[in-house]
């Protein structure tokens, strides 16, 4: 049968999710590593009734929540099934078949993605090896021709991130220029530097947040975009029929009533990055600076980045091997509380020692 796809997915790389990753120390893919207390958990799903899984989702309680947070109007948000599905929904809206968009390289896997997906060509503006980003390229690349940046910061996988003074200086050129513009803060509030304030500011610059990181419901796909009204409205036109499910509304709106223990684990993480960093400078191993949940080990040796990795999959602690370029030399583990950093240490520690390199 001779079906015609509309999108590109020929040249779109395919990635499987990897599975069997339950009961291990899951240290690849910056979830919180820790999970919310049990009790809490325990709590939320007490309010779940066989009527909150019949009915279709009822947003309401959700979005009211959200911006009374945030501080600021429902019109302004359109929540998603995680950050990954609003990114997704920008790029439906905004970039078709022959249009450029400027990213950053490397960046969100996803940017690259749904910019061949939708037929765009992306403007790459490549990291350094000291993983510094040239801002004046980015500022040169928007023009009248692009109609999408995206800018994740913290940006992942580097965890670096660009200081409010040069985001506003793309939003204004973007403005200037009539393109969107895309503030990734998917690590937000590991790194606690913000632009949603602005989004009332600025027509033509969106927000993405997500509740998988340090909100702990990875799980149960949760995230949102703040904008402009006018910008929310066109959006919306992109919907699905219901953007979330009636659970991840449930448990949203539970845990914005409880963000002290994300404002624990937050800390904890923060505590549990100096150990790893003390710990793998012990080693003779030097680490960058990072302002996310995540943290890029050199280890300049290909053989032992692979025993290492592969080392630690057999003591079931998962982390990220291979990268590339400016990471290319790395390891990425994902941070938690020191209680987590210490077991991945310790393996790192047990592997060195058992191939006799340090
Ligand atoms: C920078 C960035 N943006 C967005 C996402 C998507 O997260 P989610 O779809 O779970 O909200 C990720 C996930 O790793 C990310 O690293």
């Amino acid at each position: 049968v001779n079906l015609r796809p509309k999108a590109r997915y020929d040249s779109v790389f395919r990635m499987l999710n990897p599975e069997g990753r339950r009961g291990k120390l899951r240290l690849d893919k910056n979830e919180n590593v820790a999970g919310l207390p049990e009790e809490l958990i325990q709590q939320a799903l007490s309010g779940l009734t066989a009527e909150s899984i019949a009915i279709y989702p009822e947003v309401q309680p959700l979005y009211k929540k959200l911006a009374e947070s945030l501080n600021l109007d429902e019109a302004n948000l359109m929540l998603a099934a995680g950050s990954d599905p609003a990114i997704k929904s920008l790029y439906e809206l905004f970039v078709g078949e022959g249009d450029s968009v400027v990213l950053p390289k490397p960046t969100y896997a996803m940017f690259h993605v749904y910019a061949r997906m939708f037929g765009a060509t992306a403007i790459n503006i490549q990291y350094g090896a000291d993983l510094s980003l040239d801002q004046g390229a980015i500022l040169d690349a928007i023009s009248p021709d692009v109609q999408l940046v995206a800018i994740a910061n913290p940006n992942s996988p580097t965890g670096t991130v660009v200081d409010e003074g040069f985001l506003r200086q793309v939003v204004e050129k973007a403005h200037s220029n009539g393109v969107v513009t895309l503030i990734d803060e998917a690590y937000y509030p590991f790194y606690s530097g913000t632009m949603l304030p602005y989004v009332n500011d600025y027509d033509n610059m969106v927000v993405t947040r997500t509740f998988s990181k340090a909100y702990g419901l990875a799980g149960l796909r949760l995230g949102y975009i703040a904008g402009s009204e006018s910008l929310i409205s066109l959006l919306k036109k992109v919907r699905p029929m219901y953007e979330v499910t009636g659970v991840a509304v449930h448990f949203g709106t539970f845990i914005l009533d409880h963000t002290d223990v994300v404002d624990t684990y937050v800390a904890q993480v923060g505590e549990g990055k100096s150990y790893l960093a003390t710990e793998m400078d012990k080693l003779g191993f030097a680490t960058h600076p990072t302002h996310a949940n995540f943290m890029h080990v050199r280890i300049p040796e290909e053989s032992l980045r692979n025993a290492i990795t592969e080392g630690l999959a057999a003591k079931d602690i998962l982390i990220t091997g291979r990268q590339g370029p400016p990471l290319e030399d790395c390891i990425r583990i994902s941070l938690g509380p020191t209680e987590q950093m210490k077991r991945v240490a310790a393996g790192i520690s047990e592997i060195v020692a058992s191939t006799g390199t340090r």
